[in-house]
């Protein structure tokens, strides 16, 4: 099969924002405790941060790490996680039903952060916590010295505040399953109330709203509308969530899934214009799909109540699973107008691309996906002409084989391209046309394929899914021709003549 991709320098959306490969970190299952902090363990640091972790999360670049929650952060007291080890107290979770021991908070997780290389995004809790709350955690944070809760963090062994430019407001509050959910309008006033009061102690960070937790609730958009309306002045971003699934394992129509991303992503394009246009504002106000991946497997809520960190949500992710996480990136990158953040939920144990035990890690398929694109997808996002014969996609409907994006490094002369082939059956024979400039030559192509959808890593057989070298061909008429394999993933770097 035969499909073709026409790219213009020119013709692009705006920078990419390197915050939208983002990750999460959340308390919860083996994510905090056995994943990135396991003291004791032999392959931990002197600060019980897990060596072999750090150096798999490093290879993802990402820029910003979410944190605490997610659902855990709505009865949360962050002040628990501060202070001597040995006096913080050991709380029940409402949201996961495990022991949170508190040995891992703030401190640890900022020291970490600087470990990996990452800036952090903290999430404060607006489900039972208040906005008084909310404002001494930044004082905690941001402030030099001086003042109560900055002598504090001095006191627990800081001196330079932390700086902490990003902050989540609350997490998911339209769902029932929230601690302290509310009507979008009480959230709002919790919202705004604590917008003001962060903003007046430190008025350089920017703040996320919690909108909605899916597209498939019954409050999709009206609560988000509710927000923009009563929170615009006070905030810079709203926050997405995406969690995909193939339950029915119907393929075809799951490796369809980037078209309803490019959906969610063009509704809340279409509501921030909408209430910019009605607040007659010059701001701008974007998206920050702060928890996105495949997720469907692990969902179960049986819990066995009141336990350390049991594994909870852990995902085995396969070849289909790393294509749809390719598709949610190409997305982000085509909407770069529209996404300035995005963290992928979540990045170790926990619905996860890297996976530990006491002695060893695991790489998940959907690692690779990232990795290529936090690497190859910067300067600024091309608006790609694709035509693509298109097949079935179930009750998608009929959808193009090819899902393509492509990213401009003018420093480097560089374009990166990213093309998913959804098909099961055909590879793809993928003609590039760079209209405006000449390409020297093709640079590193990099392939995720394999003759099974199904199939994944384990720690039995560490390689299923792997990346592997490309073809590719500069042709004399100027054009590239690349080989997707079905299904498959290809990246690789064109590289200009100057
Ligand atoms: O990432 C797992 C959970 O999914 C988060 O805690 C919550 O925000 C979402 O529902």
């Amino acid at each position: 099969m035969n499909a073709s991709v026409f790219l213009e320098t020119r013709r692009h959306v705006g920078p990419i924002d390197s915050r939208m490969f983002g990750g999460f970190l959340e308390h919860i299952g083996r994510a905090v405790y056995g994943g990135v902090y396991d003291p004791g363990n032999s392959l931990s640091d002197t600060s019980g941060f897990r060596k072999d972790v750090i150096e798999a999360l490093r290879r993802m670049r990402m820029p910003v790490v979410r944190y605490p929650g997610g659902n855990f952060v709505s009865n949360y007291d962050w002040r628990d996680g501060i202070g001597p080890k040995e006096r913080r107290p050991a709380r029940p979770d409402f949201a996961w039903k495990t022991i949170e021991p508190n040995t891992f908070g703030v401190d640890e997780f900022v020291a970490w952060c600087q470990k990996l290389g990452t800036s952090p995004m903290m999430v404060v809790n607006l489900g039972t916590g208040t906005a008084k709350d909310a404002a001494e955690l930044v004082e905690y944070c941001n402030l030099p010295r001086g003042t109560y809760w900055s002598d504090r963090r001095v006191a627990n062994g800081v001196k330079a505040p932390y700086a902490i430019k990003l902050w989540g407001l609350g997490n998911e509050m339209d769902g029932p399953w929230q601690a302290g959910h509310v009507p979008p309008e009480v959230y709002a006033q919790r919202a705004a109330q604590a917008a003001q009061l962060m903003k007046g102690l430190d008025p350089t960070i920017e703040l996320v709203l919690a909108g909605s937790s899916s597209c498939l609730m019954p409050t999709y958009m009206a609560w988000d509308r509710v927000l923009l309306e009563y929170c615009w002045d006070h905030v810079e971003y709203i926050a997405a969530h995406r969690y995909s699934g193939n339950p029915a394992s119907d393929t075809p129509r799951f490796l369809a899934e980037g078209v309803e991303v490019d959906r969610i992503l063009e509704d809340y394009a279409s509501l921030i214009g909408y209430v910019r246009a009605l607040k007659k504002s010059n701001k701008k106000v974007y998206l920050a799909f702060d928890e996105w991946n495949v997720w469907y497997r692990e969902r179960h809520r049986d819990y066995t109540w009141w336990q350390g960190a049991p594994p909870l949500l852990e995902e085995i992710y396969n070849l289909e699973d790393a294509l749809v996480v390719a598709q949610f990136l190409n997305s982000f990158i085509r909407h770069a107008d529209v996404v300035k953040v995005a963290c992928l939920a979540q990045i170790v144990n926990v619905i996860a691309p890297v996976v530990t035990r006491p002695d060893g890690l695991l790489i998940q398929s959907i690692y690779y996906p990232f990795v290529l694109y936090s690497e190859h997808a910067t300067g600024i996002a091309l608006v790609p002409m694709i035509d693509s014969p298109t097949y079935r996609a179930g009750d998608r409907g009929d959808v193009p084989v090819l899902d393509g994006a492509a990213s401009f490094n003018p420093e480097q002369s560089a374009i990166g391209v990213f093309l998913v082939n959804r098909s099961l059956e055909h590879d793809l024979k993928v003609d590039v046309t760079l209209c405006d400039r000449s390409i020297k030559r093709v640079k590193d192509v990099k392939v995720l394929s394999g003759d099974d959808p199904k199939a994944a890593n384990w720690w039995d057989d560490r390689d299923m899914v792997k990346l592997v070298r490309g073809k590719a061909k500069l042709q004399d008429d100027g054009r590239v021709q690349v080989h997707v394999p079905a299904p498959g993933l290809a990246v690789f770097d064109l590289e200009l003549s100057k």
